[in-house]
This record gives C-alpha cells, structure tokens and sequence, in this order.
C-alpha cells in the first residue's frame, strides 16, 4: 500500500486545534464537527459575538476574535491559543474574501485587500506558527485554498490568483516541513453554500453544504493526504481539465461556463 503524505489522524479526541476564520461557513461547520468528536478547539476570526455562538455548549470550546491582517496581532493570538490548548496538533487558517470580477473592471482596493487577507495573511500567520510547531517537534498546518487555484476562471481574476499562490505555498511548506515532522494540509474545496458564495448568481456546480464540506476535510485528514479536494467528481474534472492543452481547455472552459 502506498503510504500517505502526512501521519493519518485516527482518533480526534483531545486532539488540539486552532481553527483560523472560523466564526461562519466551513470554518464554523468544522469547528461544530471536531468538537463533537472530542477535539479541544480554539475558535478565531474577527466577529467576537459570531464565535461565541460557534462554540456554545461545547465545553471543550474556546474563543479567540483576531484580524489576521493585523501583523502586530498574531504573536498574542499565538500566546492565547497555546494558553487555552497547550500545544497546538494542527491549525487550519482559512480566512479569506472573494470580490467576483471581470478583467474589463479591475478594482485595485479589492486586489490589495484580497492578496492582503488571502495570501500576506498566511504569511503572518505562518511566521509565527511554523517555528513554534518546529520547537514542539510534532503538528500540522492546513491551508484552506480552492479548486480555483487550477485554472483560471471567469470571476475568479483576483480570488483565483490567491488561492493559486497558496497551492504553490502549501507545496513549499510540505517539502520543508514534512522532513521535519510537520504535517501539511492543501485544502481545496469547490463550491460550498456558504456567506462567501451567496453572492454567485450563477448554478454553482456540485454545490455542497458547509456541513459536508466540514465532513470532506475531516476524512482527508484523516487519511492523511496532502491535497483533500472536494467534491471528487467536480474537483478531478477540474483539474484534469487544468491539464489538457491550452486550446482544448479554453474552448472546454468557455463550454462548461457559457462565457
Ligand atoms: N464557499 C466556497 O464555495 C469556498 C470554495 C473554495 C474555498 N473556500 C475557502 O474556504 C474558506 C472559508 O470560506 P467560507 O466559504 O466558509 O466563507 P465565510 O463563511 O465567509 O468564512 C470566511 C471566514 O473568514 C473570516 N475572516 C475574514 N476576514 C478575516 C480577518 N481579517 N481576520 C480574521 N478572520 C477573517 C470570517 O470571519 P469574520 O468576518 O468574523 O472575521 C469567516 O469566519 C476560505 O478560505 C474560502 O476562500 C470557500
């Protein structure tokens, strides 16, 4: 059998885990998810109010409101979450915006807080977490990217090019850290039914709920790959079609899009 990229996670009960945008949509819905299998969670983003309602009832909740653009905050934000959990077995940093746009109407505010937010972010984030994880010798970083990192898509002019440099990042931070002892997550899912997609007026194909999304994430974790995609079918057509020649993918694109 061939053996997977990162240790298989096979038991998540005290398990520690600092969710990164997690007060809604697939954030939320895992936290939800890891809490009921006994994990101890810390639960940030940067609606206080929206975290608290995440983690009600779950005693082996914890909050922590933070805006991970802030580079002065993410030291602190370490130091409360070791507070709370320990030791850190995983984080999933999964904050992100998306501005749907066309190349014909190109808003530089949207690609600077976007690039800001979706990519300097997890730089932040990871300057202060990888050399903690390596002083611990053991955990896992898991990035929340998307299929739409594979192609270039319409609308996706700014979201797409983040979420692509995070693909190229998560490859880094394998080849680096897996020697190490550190795991590395690459989370690519399509669509999920979430505040972030409520804006798409267009048939999101292969729509999931964060709920199933949540379930998608804990199942690749679990069998330790790197790169858990979601859903299969949609997510594998996607990036085979990321693959043909150029003519054939662009006149495959324009088909499946009608644009
Ligand atoms: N939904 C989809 O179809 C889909 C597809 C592919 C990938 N994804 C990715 O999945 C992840 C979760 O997205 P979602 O769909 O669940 O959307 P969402 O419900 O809008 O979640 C985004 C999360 O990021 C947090 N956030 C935003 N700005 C932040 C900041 N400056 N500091 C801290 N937290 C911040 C938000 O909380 P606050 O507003 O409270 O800060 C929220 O918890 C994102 O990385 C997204 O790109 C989503």
């Amino acid at each position: 059998m061939i053996r997977p990229l990162n240790p298989p996670i096979t038991n998540w009960s005290g398990k520690r885990i600092w969710l990164i945008g997690a007060s809604s949509g697939i954030g939320a819905a895992l936290a939800q998810r890891l809490l009921s299998s006994g994990a101890q969670v810390v639960i940030s983003a940067r609606r206080a109010e929206e975290l608290d309602k995440v983690a009600s009832g779950h005693s082996l909740a914890h909050t922590l409101a933070f805006d991970v653009t802030d580079t002065g905050a993410w030291p602190q934000a370490l130091s409360l979450a070791l507070q709370h959990l320990g030791r850190i077995d995983l984080v999933v940093m999964g904050a992100a915006r998306y501005d749907p746009t066309h190349s014909w109407e190109i808003d530089l505010d949207q690609v600077e807080k976007s690039f800001d937010l979706n990519v300097v972010s997890m730089y932040r984030g990871l300057s202060v977490i990888v050399p903690k994880l390596i002083e611990q010798g053991t955990g896992g970083i898991a990035m929340i990217a998307s299929i739409s990192a594979y192609t270039g898509l319409p609308r996706a002019l700014i979201y797409g090019a983040t979420k692509a440099a995070l693909n190229n990042l998560a490859q880094t931070l394998y080849f680096e850290l897996a020697p190490k002892g550190l795991a590395v997550y690459l989370i690519n899912p399509g669509f999920v039914q979430t505040p972030m997609t409520s804006v798409n007026d267009f048939k999101m194909p292969g729509l999931m709920t964060p709920d199933q999304a949540a379930a998608a994430i804990m199942t690749g974790l679990e069998k330790g790959r790197f790169e858990i995609r979601f859903p299969r079918g949609f997510a594998n057509a996607l990036r085979w079609i990321s693959r043909v020649p150029d003519r054939f993918r662009f006149a495959l694109l324009h088909r499946m899009t009608k644009m």
